[in-house]
């Protein structure tokens, strides 16, 4: 039987330094949320060590929103909630977790960590875990690191069988001199918050209840000094949630060359957390993928493309500055340069989708090419149709939206509107300049436009010429 661990999750907080109207624990960092990271490290930590468990968050500040984003997120993780009336320290936040999650005493160990330090990963959890049991006599570890700008972090003040943690607030001045700092990250035999907890004062200059103070130079305490400085930084500011991103990006740019995937200058793309890309794909510079994008085998993405939430298939060329949402692309198709392709297009094998073409919902069959200039919204078009230059669906009638579809093996001239809702079977040919505002059967040549008149020599007519001064 593994060790019984209660993880509390300090989220209550107002997060007044980062100036933002939202929850801190929700503050977005690469296409996540702060807590987002916090919660997948304490998971894998968890899975790693088979660990007998429970999770919960300490929640308060605009708390609907984060037990909301919590029970869309992770709601395989069963994660319990306890509320904190008022943000009165952490060491408050603690006692609110005692009295409203029902096992909480009865974990042996407490594991405390804060919401917004997301560059923490279950390597540091482990090693703080074996470090309390590794001495049975410790009733406290709490990470530490030392850093050349201590500022805003609480001192490690050693002495004793262990250290206090002094607050920068409480500091005198040889104590902010000292280097090695507190990470927010604790585990505490549960016994010995009980035996403490309810004494902590709030005698400090911030008037708060500091969780710090479980940690005392005549407690069994032991600080557990990290030499990477960074998996600690805490987002209380926009500088620090900078940071913390752009680390959290190299990473995934890192992962992704690892597993083949080039990137001329990564130093300028944007690749959100959960983006997949398959190997032998090339990345330009200056390329944003968000949310759930899936890019697969030797793919090239060009300079400025942005794609949100879509799946592109294998050898896919997406050119220049093509900007793609929602949207379905299958193996072999060229999209763009400036191409959009908004929510609801689906995109068959080697297509052709050229330069200045927006298409919405729509269905293209294999081998459809619409190369230069259009929009295509609300239709279907099957299997190697030609969509000419500047062709349009007018698909909209001021108040409802309507279908076109086209049918296979046909070609539609350049300049052609399609009056929807309006049905081409297949093998139609369309006469370039048509407004086409009736059904067009299978096989069957249409053209709607006036019959040119021509006069000769009378353009002198119509000519102007500039007067001779
Ligand atoms: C805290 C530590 C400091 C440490 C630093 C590391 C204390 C007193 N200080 O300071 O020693 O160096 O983290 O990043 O613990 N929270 C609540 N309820 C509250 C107050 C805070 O849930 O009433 C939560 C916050 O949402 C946050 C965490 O506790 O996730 C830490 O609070 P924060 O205000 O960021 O503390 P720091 O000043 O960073
Ligand atoms: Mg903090």
């Amino acid at each position: 039987m593994s060790d019984s661990i209660g993880i509390v999750v300090l989220a209550a907080g107002k997060g007044t330094r980062l100036k933002l109207d939202l929850a801190k624990a929700l503050c977005p960092i690469q296409g996540k949320t702060l807590v987002d990271y916090v919660l997948k490290e304490v998971d894998s930590f968890v899975n790693e060590h088979s660990l007998n468990s429970s999770t919960s968050l300490v929640v308060g500040h605009l708390k609907e929103s984060v037990i909301s984003h919590i029970e869309h997120n992770h709601q395989e993780k069963k994660i319990q909630f306890a509320s904190q009336k008022e943000q009165l320290g952490t060491a408050d936040a603690l006692k609110s977790y005692f009295d409203n999650i029902n096992n909480a005493w009865s974990q042996k160990y407490t594991l405390v960590i804060c919401a917004d330090t997301p560059l923490i990963s279950s390597d540091e959890l482990s090693i703080l875990f074996q470090k309390i049991k590794s001495d049975e006599s410790l009733v406290g570890v709490a990470a530490t690191f030392e850093t050349n700008d201590p500022t805003g972090y609480g001192r490690i003040v050693k002495g004793g069988n262990g250290f206090k943690i002094i607050e920068e607030k409480d500091a005198s001045t040889s104590e902010k001199l000292v280097k090695e700092v507190n990470s927010g990250l604790y585990i505490l035999k549960t016994e010995h918050i009980k035996n403490h907890l309810f004494s902590i004062d709030s005698k400090n200059k911030s008037n708060e209840y500091y969780l710090t103070d479980l940690f005392q130079q005549d407690f069994k305490v032991e600080a557990c000094l990290f030499d990477n400085e960074i998996s600690f930084l805490g987002v209380n500011n926009l500088k620090q949630l900078e940071t913390c991103a752009r680390y959290l990006q190299s990473k995934k740019i890192e992962s992704l060359q690892l597993e083949g995937v080039r990137f001329i200058n990564s130093s300028n793309c944007y690749i959100e957390d959960d983006v997949e890309i398959a190997s032998g794909s090339v990345i330009y510079p200056s390329v944003n993928l968000f949310g759930e994008t899936k890019i697969g085998n030797n793919c090239v993405i060009e300079t400025g493309v942005t794609i949100k939430n879509s799946t592109i298939k294998e050898q896919v060329n997406i050119l220049a500055h093509s900007y793609i949402e929602e949207a379905f692309v299958d193996s072999f198709t060229s999209i763009g340069p400036m191409a959009r392709l908004r929510t609801g297009s689906s995109i068959g094998e080697s297509c052709k989708i050229g330069n200045f073409v927006e298409t919405k919902k729509v269905e293209l069959s294999k081998g459809v090419k619409v190369s230069h200039l259009s929009y295509v919204g609300d239709a279907q078009i099957g299997e190697n149709t030609n969509i000419g230059c500047g062709f349009i669906t007018c698909n909209y009638d001021g108040a409802n939206k309507h279908k076109t579809i086209i049918g296979k093996n046909s070609f539609i001239g350049s300049d052609c509107q399609m009056i929807a809702p309006i049905e081409l079977g297949d093998e139609v040919y369309i006469g370039s300049g048509s407004t086409i505002n009736q059904n067009v059967q299978t096989g069957a040549f249409a053209i709607a436009r006036q019959r040119q008149v021509t006069r000769p020599d009378m353009a002198k007519k119509f000519i102007k010429t500039k007067k001779q001064s």
